[in-house]
């Protein structure tokens, strides 16, 4: 019998100094701009899950309906006992669920919120006590670099979510080229929502509820928490737009009225009616994410969708 208490790697580049300077930084840029990891403090993440139960956002569901149809084909194309190097695995659901599919011989769990995938962790461990399991605390937004001591072995790297439309397509390219250089010969699982019309693709990021818009203002209490700042949520709304040109969504904050904001003998000053950028989710067509595949040096591409067409679940060999 295995640990019951899964191993735990806090990688240095989650230190809290290297995000304050970071954050500072887009704050006094114009316009300014916050990274969209800074969505997930503990309270972000659960308004994401209430996100992926709303009516009008399909990603997670979609996804979830793809891997549980084709999940057996999907598997006979990758290949199991692997290690499942899960990326940003939030809540370690949709891991968990393949599972049974995958017969991984190691979860290594990677996430930006430490706590919250510790306890997710510690709760499936429980559920699964043959199987090792590690938790690492990572933000590898900038570059993917996993920890030495995760061991050998294949790796299937799985990146669920369309987590990889938060990257410009340059930076998607190399986060791509990082992950088959660290999965040591094995596979890459990925999630990819695609070009939709504009009347599905917009209230997925303007719900009737308003879970969006407080997830979305929620990053403000984040941000004073992680930089000593003294943003009122309640001086901002919430903003969801389309770029047909870059083919993406943006997610903005928009001042009500005149906000100076204050923290660390620092200010800036907003008019009202000026924005923070707090995300880009770019929407791809299947045969370009294919090439992106191509590009970063992966192979043996295959695709799966829902039939209407509106996710997909790419495989591909290293
Ligand atoms: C985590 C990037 C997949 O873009 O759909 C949901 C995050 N933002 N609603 C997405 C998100 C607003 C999500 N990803």
């Amino acid at each position: 019998m295995h640990e019951l208490l899964p191993n735990f790697i806090e990688a240095p580049a989650t230190v809290p100094a290297r995000h304050a300077a970071e954050l500072a930084a887009g704050l006094l840029s114009r316009p300014a701009r916050v990274a969209p990891k800074h969505l997930y403090d503990p309270l972000g993440c659960r308004l994401f899950e209430a996100i992926t139960a709303l009516p009008e956002y399909t990603a997670t569901r979609t996804e979830a309906a793809i891997l549980a149809v084709h999940g057996a084909e999907i598997v006979r194309a990758l290949g199991t006992g692997m290690t499942l190097v899960d990326l940003g695995a939030g809540n370690c659901a949709k891991a968990a669920s393949l599972f049974s599919l995958l017969q991984p011989a190691r979860y290594v769990a990677v996430d930006i919120a430490a706590d919250f995938i510790r306890d997710a962790l510690q709760a499936l461990q429980l559920r699964h006590p043959a199987l090792p399991m590690t938790g690492v605390a990572l933000d590898f937004s900038q570059a993917l670099a996993l920890p030495e001591a995760l061991g050998g072995g294949q790796r299937l790297m799985f990146y669920p979510g369309s987590s990889i439309g938060n990257f410009e397509p340059a930076h998607a390219r190399r986060f791509l080229r990082q992950a088959r250089e660290q999965c040591q010969g094995g596979a890459l699982l990925i999630g990819v929502d695609l070009v939709k019309p504009l009347a599905q693709l917009l209230p997925a990021y303007d719900d009737a509820l308003g879970v969006t818009a407080a997830f979305n203002r929620n990053l403000l209490l984040n941000v004073n928490r992680q930089l000593g700042s003294d943003f009122d949520p309640a001086d901002w709304a919430h903003l969801a737009c389309f770029d047909p040109a870059a083919s993406r969504i943006e997610m903005h904050l928009r001042a009500l009225r005149a906000v100076r904001v204050r923290w660390d003998g620092q200010q800036r000053d907003f008019a009202p009616g000026d924005t923070i950028h707090t995300e880009n989710s770019y929407k791809y067509r299947i045969e370009q994410f294919d090439a992106l595949l191509h590009e970063a040096g992966w192979s043996d591409t295959r695709c799966w969708t829902d039939s209407e067409q509106g996710f997909a679940v790419f495989g591909a060999k290293a």
